[in-house]
């Protein structure tokens, strides 16, 4: 059952903001890969009261070519990025999964990130409820640069009007063949203590 402050969602239902919390994770390594395993096992240690989805980022998603249609009306194009939306307005928080790729996140994850410009163009797009953003990151290298990833998360967090949680990455996964599966454990109870702190501040 956990403590009240591990409990987030039964703490925020108590202000009657929301029953429970609903977590988005978009996964942007290759299918079935490291990173997505590190997704699995984050989940499997979410304490009562979070509501998790992974979704998988398929690389059929248009890149945006910044035509700025979306400007005055929808995007022109219409694939996976309609629900990814849908379910990032209806999530409390998200969290950016990704593999380091040249010290920056996968080309599908900027992909995603990319096409949100139609919800920047147009902010009724998106409900505004309070939602928290972080990323969560897989590495083959034991001293990864996680600079590039940090500016381009926390930016969308800004842009989106997001409170901002500590990331995370589990290094060495091609230089030692580390398993993220056990720190996602521990990061998924580090992200639930932060979010459960910061609402416990607030009240
Ligand atoms: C194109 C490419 C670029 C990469 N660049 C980096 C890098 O800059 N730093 C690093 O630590 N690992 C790098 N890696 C290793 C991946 O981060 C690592 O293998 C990751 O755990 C793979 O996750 P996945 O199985 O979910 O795709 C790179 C891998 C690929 C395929």
């Amino acid at each position: 059952m956990g403590s009240p402050a591990e409990r987030v969602g039964m703490l925020i239902s108590e202000s009657g903001d929301i029953g429970t919390v609903k977590l988005l994770i978009l996964s942007g390594g290759s299918p079935n890969g490291k990173t997505f395993r590190m997704c699995q096992s984050f989940v499997s240690a979410l304490p009562e009261g979070w509501d998790a989805s992974i979704v998988q980022i398929s690389d059929g998603i248009a890149h945006c070519t910044g035509c700025n249609r979306c400007r005055t009306g929808d995007c022109v194009f219409h694939d996976d990025m309609d629900d990814i939306i849908g379910k990032m307005d209806a999530a409390d928080a998200v969290i950016f999964a990704t593999p380091i790729r040249f010290n920056g996140p996968s080309s599908m994850m900027k992909t995603v990130i990319d096409r949100f410009q139609s919800v920047w163009n147009r902010p009724d797009r998106l409900s505004a409820r309070r939602r928290f953003f972080s990323f969560m990151a897989t590495a083959g290298s034991e001293d990864p640069n996680l600079a590039p990833c940090t500016t381009i998360f926390r930016s969308f967090c800004v842009a989106f009007g997001g409170t901002w949680v500590e990331p995370f990455c589990v290094t060495g996964t091609d230089q030692n063949g580390t398993d993220p599966a056990g720190p996602a454990k521990d990061y998924a109870a580090q992200f639930t203590r932060a979010v459960s702190g910061i609402i416990s501040a607030e009240r």
